[in-house]
This record gives C-alpha cells, sequence and structure tokens, in this order.
C-alpha cells in the first residue's frame, strides 16, 4: 500500500507515486497548490477552493452539524456533515452533474444522503453493517405527515411509559420484570455481550423500551426500526462504555428515569430534524441497501449509468473495526450481522499478526469496489472520496497515492485536497516518520470509454 515507504528497506506495496519532498514542498506533479494551515490542493484551479473548504471546513461547521437530522446518531469516522454539504454542492451545484442522483456506496449513518436529500437529490445508500442501514433509513425517511405524527405520538407514549418503570424500580414491591427474549437470538449470549455494560436499573429500562418497540414490530415494522434507532443512539451514552471506538470502561450515574426520558427527547429530535429535512426540499427517492459495496451493480440493486455522482467515505485501511465498535449496540437490538462480520472491508481486526496481506487484501476489494462505481456512473459521472493515511503493521499507507492507483484505469483526478492530522501513538509517529499523515478528497471524473 505504501507508494512511499517511511524507511527505505520497508516493504513496498502498490504502484510508485510521487515521492515527498521535504520541508513541506509540493509533492505533486499534476498541478501547482496552495497552502493553508498543513492543506495542500491541486488539479482543475476552480475545484481548489471549494474542495479546500470541504475538507478544511468553515466557521458555521457546527450549525450544519447540528442540523437536520445529522445529531440524531453517532457513528465512527462519520463524514462532517459540512463537508458532506460541499461536495453534494460541487458535484451538483457546481459542475451540474446529471442525472441529480448521488450514491453513497459505505453510507454509514447517512451524512451525504442527508445532505443529498436536502438539495433535492435522489439518494441511494448501501452499507454492509445492518445498524448503518436502519440510521441511514430513518435520517432520510421521506415521511408522510401522518406517519410523522403516529410516530411522535408513540415514541412519547413509550417514552412516558419508560420513566414511569424507571421510577417504579424505586417501590419496595416492584418486580422487575423478565429479560426480553428475542427471537433466534441465544439469550445467554446476548446476556454475556450486555450485561457487564450497564447498571441493571438502566438495562431494565432500557430493556423496557426495547419491549415496547418489539410489540409494535408485530404491527409495523418500519415504525419499530425508526424507532429503534432513538434506542440505539442512547446505548452507549447510558453504558459504562467509554464510545463506540473505545471498550474502555468508565462510570456513568444515570438516575433512574433519565434513559426514558432521553428517549423521548431523541424522538423530539428525530421528528424536528424530519421536518426540517423536508422543508429543505426533500422531495427526491430514498433507496437504501444492506449490500456489500463490490456488489452494487444489478437489477433490483443499482442500475447501470444511472448515477451522477459518488460521494463517499469509505473505510480507512486498518483503522476502524465496525463490528466491534457496534458488537453492544447490535447485540442489544438483537440485530444479526455474521455477512458483516465476514465482508467488512480493511477492518482492524483482520491486521493483527498479518497486517501486509490484510493491507493488500483490502486494496483489491476496493479495487473490486471501483469496477462497480464505474458502471453505475453515467458517462462524464463524478466521484468524490474522502480517504485518510493509516498505518498497517509498521508500514504507511498513503491513502491518496494508493486511490489514485487503483482508480486510475476507470477514472481521472479532476481535483484534490489533502490536509495534515496528528499522528496517534509512537506506532504512527514511526510508521510516518518525517512525512505528516494526512486526510485527503480526492475529485475523480469517469473516463470515456476509448
Ligand atoms: C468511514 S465509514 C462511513 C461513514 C459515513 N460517511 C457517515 O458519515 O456516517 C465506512 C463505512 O463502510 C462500511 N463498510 C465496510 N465494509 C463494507 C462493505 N464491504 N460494503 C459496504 N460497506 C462497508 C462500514 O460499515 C462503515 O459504515
Amino acid at each position: 500500500m505504501s507508494s512511499r515507504p517511511a524507511k527505505p528497506n520497508s516493504k513496498a506495496l502498490g504502484a510508485k507515486s510521487p515521492q515527498p519532498q521535504k520541508g513541506g514542498k509540493q509533492r505533486r506533479s499534476q498541478a501547482t497548490t496552495r497552502r493553508s494551515v498543513g492543506i495542500k490542493a491541486g488539479g482543475i484551479k476552480t475545484l481548489r477552493e471549494p474542495l479546500t473548504y470541504a475538507l478544511r471546513g468553515a466557521k458555521d461547521d457546527e450549525l450544519v452539524k447540528n442540523s437536520l437530522t445529522h445529531p440524531l446518531h453517532s457513528y465512527p469516522a462519520r463524514m462532517h456533515p459540512a463537508t458532506a454539504r460541499a461536495l453534494v454542492d460541487i458535484c451538483f451545484g457546481i459542475e451540474k452533474v446529471q442525472p441529480r442522483v448521488v450514491l453513497d456506496p459505505f453510507c454509514g449513518s447517512g451524512t451525504t444522503l442527508v445532505e443529498g436529500r436536502a438539495a433535492g437529490l435522489d439518494v441511494i445508500g448501501a452499507d454492509l453493517n445492518p445498524l448503518a442501514v436502519r440510521i441511514a433509513r430513518a435520517k432520510t425517511w421521506a415521511c408522510p405527515k401522518k406517519r410523522l405524527t403516529a410516530f411522535e405520538q408513540l415514541g412519547a407514549k413509550i417514552s412516558a411509559a419508560a420513566v414511569e418503570e424507571g421510577k417504579a424500580a424505586r417501590r419496595a414491591d416492584y418486580e422487575p420484570r423478565p429479560i426480553r427474549i428475542l427471537k433466534g437470538v441465544d439469550p445467554a449470549a446476548r446476556d454475556e455481550e450486555i450485561a457487564p455494560w450497564y447498571a441493571p436499573h438502566v438495562r431494565r429500562e432500557l430493556e423496557f423500551i426495547a419491549g415496547a418497540i418489539d410489540e409494535e414490530r408485530e404491527e409495523d415494522e418500519q415504525m419499530a426500526d425508526l424507532l429503534s434507532v432513538c434506542l440505539s443512539s442512547l446505548l452507549i451514552k447510558t453504558s459504562r462504555r467509554t464510545s463506540d471506538t473505545s471498550p474502555k470502561g468508565m462510570k456513568r450515574n444515570i438516575a433512574r428515569g433519565a434513559p426514558g426520558r432521553w428517549f423521548g427527547e431523541r424522538i423530539e429530535l428525530m421528528v424536528q430534524g424530519l421536518i426540517d429535512l423536508h422543508r429543505e426540499g426533500a422531495s427526491g427517492d430514498v433507496t437504501l441497501l444492506e449490500r456489500d459495496a463490490r456488489k452494487l451493480v444489478g437489477p433490483g440493486v443499482v442500475a447501470p449509468e444511472s448515477v451522477g455522482a459518488i460521494i463517499s467515505s469509505p473505510p480507512y485501511i486498518g483503522t476502524y473495526d465496525y463490528v466491534d465498535h457496534h458488537r453492544l449496540r447490535l447485540a442489544f437490538l438483537g440485530m444479526p450481522y455474521d455477512d458483516f462480520e465476514r465482508k467488512e472491508i480493511g477492518a482492524r481486526r483482520r491486521f493483527k499478526g498479518r497486517a501486509h496481506q490484510a493491507a493488500l487484501k483490502a486494496i483489491d476489494d476496493f479495487k473490486e469496489c471501483l469496477k462497480g462505481f464505474d458502471e453505475v456512473l453515467v458517462p462524464g459521472g463524478l466521484m468524490a472520496l474522502m480517504v485518510g493515511d493509516s498505518v498497517a503493521g509498521v508500514e504507511p499507507v498513503w491513502a491518496d497515492g494508493v486511490l489514485r492507483e487503483i482508480a486510475e484505469d476507470r477514472f481521472s483526478v479532476l481535483g484534490w485536497v489533502s490536509q495534515e492530522r496528528d499522528k496517534l501513538g509512537s506506532l504512527e509517529k514511526r510508521a510516518f516518520g518525517e512525512y505528516p499523515k494526512r486526510e485527503h478528497i480526492l475529485l475523480f471524473e469517469k473516463k470515456s470509454q476509448s
């Protein structure tokens, strides 16, 4: 994966790309660049400024971050909503690509899709993580008004009942309900996964909410899925786990009734976000697929040459482990994830002891993805990908170099921007050596067939 080994003797993977130069000098041959606090950009002149804005962000980033349905649910390595907004604008506002259909093949929590909807586009999202798809579906819900009202009322009713349940637990004669049994889920295994993370009274209240959602599922699966996203959004903040990405334990004092109250607040947040999204002009079609990004083309999936632009942030090689990050939430909600566990691309768990091979495999997987992306894009369609440098074992992975190499047969680079990021820990410092670690956005155009 490394086109530029940090150490002359380290194993080099992938084809050669331009060598970095000392002293922060330009290392690209493609175009001249401009510099602004660790940022470099190149390619077509008129695109440098908007791409820089997309990566660096702006003063109103916080406003964008807290707008629409963006704040509903956290997600590891989520794209910044302001970045998604800027990339949608570059592809459909500045470049005016047609058709007005955006695809995010690694949609995660659906940041690109929310921004695509706000811009009036048809949106298609895919992810192998079943929880991601459920979150993205909730955040982009094309809800008829009556259904939204029904959702709000049902959420408020469950919230109030959960608060009562929490308070009732203080009474001497209180009898806890038996633990929920989920269809097709081994109760002992589920309990083993969940029990260590929650204070008993917190778990009882969360299970009470989940039980009410199960009852709703018998009648109305869509409604249950939407409610479960609001529940999922609380599962870390009420637990003893520090965050999705850190399994370290921490102490949290959660009052009785708080989970129920927070659930009600999430319902309100989601309802208001959806109202705002529709006010912004969200009227296009929404398609969400629990699907491998390598298998997107075909009947009933994504039609060839039907997409104007792809805007996405693929998994950073060897950096995250989405199965692991979401194991607690998935177990709590009783969502199966075998397929995801088998096919997640670039997952950190595969790098232990065999990092070089794992990195090569991830690069091959991305190559396969790019083949499908090429097929679904219209001729002249655009592809904006956000990628980050990482470390595989002790080797640096220069994500932009890798991407250019595997994309060059099918795509030409219109513009790019890179920004320095902190090197985390001694391993990264050693692997990157004197070179900066960066995050990049590359904007590609599909090549016309020769
Ligand atoms: C960087 S995250 C995307 C975050 C997203 N942009 C957001 O704002 O929430 C990368 C995503 O790739 C997904 N992923 C990993 N392997 C995949 C595969 N083979 N097919 C589809 N999605 C995959 C992960 O589940 C994760 O959601």
